[in-house]
């Protein structure tokens, strides 16, 4: 197993980054998982995925907020395993900022976060992925392309990674595959995942009804797409696939 693949995927301590890296992990790669603040959940996940195979997991720390560290990052992430043959930009962050109270650091926030540490981070690996004629998928969001009321920033922030998808796999093309999956409703965000309340369970039925297939995804229908793309999708360049139940017809 030594010369088995290797992904690296960021913000893959929890949700539907750490189910990618159990996907992988479970089709034989060796992952690389990124994590900012979820440093417990994020070496919980990592010892886990050694203890069922070894040396097939490795844990990185970084916070995008600090763009100098992206290259340290990315030389750390080549030299555990000595390769990478995919890299699935996950991370992101999620918030609404209404126009009227929005303050330029959130701008940082969700523009680091969504899109500009995947950019430099693509151009970190460039050399690497393409040695391997590797993968690169970002993971979008299916509102691009609509909008997402009092979410500008965030919107914004996911329609440049959208067009930067197909701008390098434009560039890119002859040596990486560059590709994106764009979850519709997969998790609610952490502040409603566990809020009960009406007024929420009010705003969760509303938007479960306008979806045609009626129900949540499943993190596993993300990364068993990101999987595909990776693995079996060999002429599929500068696609953003929908993973959305429907969501975006209505
Ligand atoms: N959940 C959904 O239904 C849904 C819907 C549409 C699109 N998506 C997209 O699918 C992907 C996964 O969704 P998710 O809900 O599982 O994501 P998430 O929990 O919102 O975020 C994933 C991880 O991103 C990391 N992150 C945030 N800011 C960072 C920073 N400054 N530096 C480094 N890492 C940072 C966080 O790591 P730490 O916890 O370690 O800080 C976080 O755990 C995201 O790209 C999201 O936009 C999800």
């Amino acid at each position: 197993m030594t010369d088995s693949k290797v992904v690296l995927i960021t913000g893959a301590a929890k949700r539907i980054g750490a189910c990618i890296a159990t996907t992988f992990h479970s089709k034989g790669y060796r992952v690389l998982i990124h994590a900012n603040k979820s440093i417990e959940e994020g070496t919980k996940i990592t010892e886990e995925l050694n203890q069922a195979r070894e040396k097939s997991a490795a844990f990185i720390q970084a916070d995008f907020n600090e763009l100098n560290k992206i290259e340290g990052f990315s030389e750390n992430a080549l030299d555990y395993f000595g390769r990478i043959d995919a890299l699935v930009n996950n991370a992101s962050t999620f918030y609404p900022t209404p126009i009227k109270h929005l303050k330029q650091s959130d701008w940082e926030k969700l523009f680091n976060s969504n899109v500009r540490a995947a950019f430099f981070l693509c151009q970190a690996l460039e050399d690497e992925l393409s040695s391997r004629s590797g993968s690169i998928i970002n993971i979008v969001d299916a509102h691009v392309g609509k909008t997402l009321r009092d979410h500008s920033i965030y919107s914004m922030a996911k329609s440049a990674l959208n067009s930067m998808t197909k701008s390098l796999a434009l560039e890119l093309g002859n040596s990486i595959k560059v590709n994106g999956v764009s979850p519709g409703a997969i998790l609610w965000p952490p502040n409603l995942e566990e809020d009960n309340s009406e007024a929420t369970e009010k705003i969760k039925k509303e938007l479960l009804a306008k979806i045609p297939l009626q129900r949540l995804g499943k993190p596993e229908d993300i990364a068993n797409m990101v999987y595909f793309l990776a693995e079996s999708g060999n002429y599929i360049s500068g696609q953003v696939i929908k993973v959305d139940g429907g969501r975006s017809l209505v």
